[in-house]
């Protein structure tokens, strides 16, 4: 039986619809949330990724500002401007696109946002509180990873859950979230000994590992719930192969682009797998959705309002 879908276009739009509201409560309360997005230089990933950034800002009502010094900034220099966003009170996240360019300091930059500003919850001040089950900033695509989870009624305390990949980003902020949800959680990578045989153990599994294609039905358990967090491009047409043959759509869009986008999950997990999310259309929207979410916390938790435990806004 094929695999449930789960629409990360339609969860991402229901949670902009409630941050869209909550603005509004806000704004109207003479408190709205503000967004200040820092993009160096002209990366076109992420020139793409901040546009979207900006634009769902606008469709809920959060106030957004793109600064987008160049691509030879110093270290000093995106410091003094992060320092100007701290210090301005109409801001309430800050969100330094990544990466960096090489003589940056980006650690050095994330360390100096105020962690109560810090919308990515990549400063050590919120892993540290994700870690000991305080409020603070979740980073947002693990963040978008549980909304897709609880929204969609899948079992998470109990379940024995596995997260490929342990990059500070992703892999280890999900497996966090997920033992703080009572799952069984195995954190995996590129050194694990027969991964296969310890990914089919998860009822949940994760992939986040930047790797076209590399979870193939081997390392599935049947019915298991796959959550693909990979978004890479596949331009060779031996690998094209090796996913898509036999899909006439992809086939077409492949010729005629000289690309296709594919997650870490290889497309014959779906005949084995009990639901799965679709790249595109499955993490992604989250990504963005809850960095609204994580505007609005910030302006509340900022203020001294209670907030919600986990990520909800
Ligand atoms: N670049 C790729 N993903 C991200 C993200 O989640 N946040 C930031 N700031 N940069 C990124």
């Amino acid at each position: 039986m094929a695999a449930i879908v789960l629409d990360g276009n339609k969860i991402g739009a229901e949670i902009r619809a409630e941050v869209a509201s909550e603005v509004k409560a806000m704004t109207a309360a003479g408190i709205r949330p503000g967004l200040a997005v820092v993009l160096v230089g002209n990366n076109p990933a992420s020139e793409i990724y901040v546009r979207g950034k900006v634009k769902s800002s606008e469709e809920v009502g959060i106030y957004s500002e793109k600064h987008t010094p160049p691509d030879n900034i110093s270290t000093q220099a995106l410091l003094d401007l992060v320092i100007d966003l701290n210090r301005r009170d109409e801001i309430d996240g800050i969100l330094v696109q990544l990466p960096l360019p090489p003589q940056v300091d980006a650690k050095k930059v994330l360390m100096t946002v105020d962690p109560a500003k810090d919308v990515d919850g990549f400063h050590p001040v919120n892993v540290g509180f994700l870690s000991t089950q305080r409020p603070g900033l979740v980073p947002c695509t693990p963040a978008g990873i549980m909304e897709i989870l609880k929204r969609s009624n899948i079992p998470i305390a109990s379940q024995e859950a596995v997260v490929v990949g342990r990059s500070d980003i992703v892999g280890k902020p999900t497996a966090m979230l997920l033992t703080n949800a009572n799952a069984t959680v195995t954190i995996c990578h590129s050194k694990t000994r027969d991964l296969p045989g310890v990914c089919r153990r998860g009822d949940i599994l994760i992939a986040a590992i930047g790797r076209a294609g590399m979870i193939t039905r081997d390392f599935v358990k049947p019915g298991a719930t796959i959550i693909d967090v990979g978004m890479n491009r596949v331009t060779d047409p031996a690998e094209f192969a090796r996913l898509f043959t036999g899909n006439p759509k992809r086939e077409e869009s492949f010729r005629t682009k000289g690309f296709t986008l594919v997650g870490d999950v290889h497309p014959e997990v779906a005949e084995v797998a009990g639901a799965i999310t679709p790249v595109p259309g499955g993490v992604g929207p989250l990504t963005i959705a809850m960095l609204m979410a994580n505007t609005v916390r910030a302006a509340k938790l900022r203020r001294g309002n209670p907030v919600p435990e986990l990520s909800r806004v």
